[in-house]
């Protein structure tokens, strides 16, 4: 007997992270917010801010621009900055990284800033192709005697037969072409199109005229393709500029043993240099001059941004001067604080000063008891909860008296208590218990404080 067992998705409703509940700003079409709204509660003024940020990317009049979310823990910096992204939707790049990430032995801080910079600036290239567009009717290699002797045959040519709505037509392509098509796994009854002067294949799916030869879900149906099989097509393409210069980067080496054993060693990130990148974007703008390319400024998000050091400031004061650059969110939940890299300079988020000086500040408040309740009332809907009303209240009391990390985290261990004791919903006392079993941070230092130093370490 064969075993077979169906794999089941793991969509991503059944997953819940900590901002899974955050859809959108939750702006009504003025620009105002509403109290609850797109996951969102309170917090009004910091969401209209974003949402005129939100404007202003996508009107494209913000680039070099640089925003501060400042706030204290738990205030949902990190959680606007997500709906930010989703309030820009696919199309408009988006990179998130955290302060600390900048720092790595093998690449210099500054390159690796610049590295997701570039990641944040999308270019979308509209070229128009001669392309050959059809249903395949005919697929047929032909062979010939291989030329170095010896009984093999090789392919020198293979016929494609492509139909369209107006028309058909017989191609030769190139044996380099048969390649492609096989790597498509191109069959007859495919939809494919061919680039003209590369000779890239690329199948858009099969034809729905053959849509119930077989029952298969998985088969994307498309349409026979109007007009004649030879035409121009317009093809849109979105890229980052890191993209490009990844596929620009000179390949490692040539034939020699040394770069054979380059090629075992992992790739160097430092392949590319600044000149390449220079070059790039003398290409970018050439296109953009010409009309082929848009520039698409996206988002570099930098959480935590007080873990820069002092040359990531300096730097980012250079890079926001570019005429190339993306906007710049920052976040930060330190107040005066001093400034990584230097001695003894304290200032305000732990950003220099002539920083400071440039960039848009939206401030984030403290939740009042209402708001953190709301929030946890609709944390426990996301991750599928039930909990009573007197749960609620005590859970939200430690929101307000504690942290609202904290309460948000006393959900998901209740709800399992809950469950072991074959309950319907979470009652107080299953928060009760994890009030003992898991606790707060001013309990934990308490507990610290008392005790003698180093003593958990016998
Ligand atoms: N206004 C809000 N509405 C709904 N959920 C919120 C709101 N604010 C925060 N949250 C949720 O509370 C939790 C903590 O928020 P978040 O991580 O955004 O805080 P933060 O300001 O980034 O804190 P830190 O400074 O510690 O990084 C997250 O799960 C977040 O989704
Ligand atoms: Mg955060």
């Amino acid at each position: 007997m064969v075993n077979i067992s169906e794999v089941r998705g793991n969509s991503r409703e059944t997953r819940t992270a900590a901002h899974t509940h955050i859809k959108g700003l939750g702006l009504r079409s003025d620009g105002t917010s509403e109290k609850v709204a797109g996951g969102f509660v309170g917090q009004e003024k910091a969401r209209e801010a974003l949402g005129i940020v939100v404007d202003l990317i996508k009107s494209k009049s913000m680039a070099g621009n640089a925003v501060l979310l400042a706030g204290g823990p738990g205030t949902g910096k990190t959680a606007l900055a997500l709906a930010v992204s989703q309030e820009l939707g696919t199309k408009v790049p988006f990179r998130p990284i955290v302060g600390s990430e900048i720092f790595s032995t093998e690449v210099k801080k500054t390159e690796a800033l610049m590295e997701n910079f570039r990641r944040a600036i999308g270019l979308r290239v509209r070229e128009t192709k001669e392309v050959y567009e059809g249903e395949v009717t005919e697929l047929t290699p032909e062979e010939a005697d291989n030329p170095l002797g010896g009984y093999g045959k090789t392919i020198s040519s293979v016929i494609v037969g492509l139909k369209s709505a107006r028309g058909t037509k017989r191609l030769r392509l190139d044996p380099s072409v048969f390649e492609s098509v096989q790597k498509e796994r191109v069959a007859v009854g495919d939809v494919v199109y061919i680039e003209a002067n590369t000779g890239a294949v690329k199948r858009v799916g099969r034809s729905d005229a053959y849509a119930t030869e077989y029952d298969l879900e998985a088969e994307e149906y498309v349409p026979i393709p109007k007009g004649e099989v030879h035409k121009k097509k317009e093809i849109v393409q979105d890229v980052t500029l890191h993209d490009l210069d990844v596929a620009n980067a000179r390949p490692q080496g040539g034939q020699d043993i040394m770069s054979m054993m380059g090629q075992l060693m992992k790739p160097k990130k430092t392949e590319i240099t600044d000149k390449l990148r220079q070059e790039i974007n003398k290409v970018v703008n050439k296109y953009i001059d010409q009309g082929i390319a848009e520039l698409v400024p996206g988002v570099l998000f930098i959480d935590e941004v007080h873990m820069l050091d002092i040359e990531c400031f300096t730097y980012l004061n250079r890079a926001l001067e570019s005429s190339i650059s993306p906007i710049v969110i920052l976040a930060s939940n330190r107040g005066m604080s001093n400034i990584r890299g230097t001695e003894d300079i304290v200032s305000a988020h732990g950003i220099p000063p002539d920083l400071l000086d440039r960039l848009l500040i939206i401030q984030t408040l403290p939740y009042n008891a209402e708001e953190i309740k709301t929030i946890i009332k609709l944390r426990a809907k996301t991750e599928g909860i039930n909990i009573s009303d007197a749960a609620l209240e005590i859970i939200s009391q430690h929101g307000v008296n504690s942290s609202l990390r904290y309460a948000l985290q006393l959900l998901t261990p209740a709800w399992i208590l809950a469950k072991v004791a074959s309950k319907q919903e979470v009652t107080e006392l299953e928060v009760q218990e994890c009030e003992d079993l898991f606790i707060d941070v001013k309990r934990s230092a308490k507990i610290v404080a008392g005790a003698q130093p180093n003593s958990f370490i016998s």
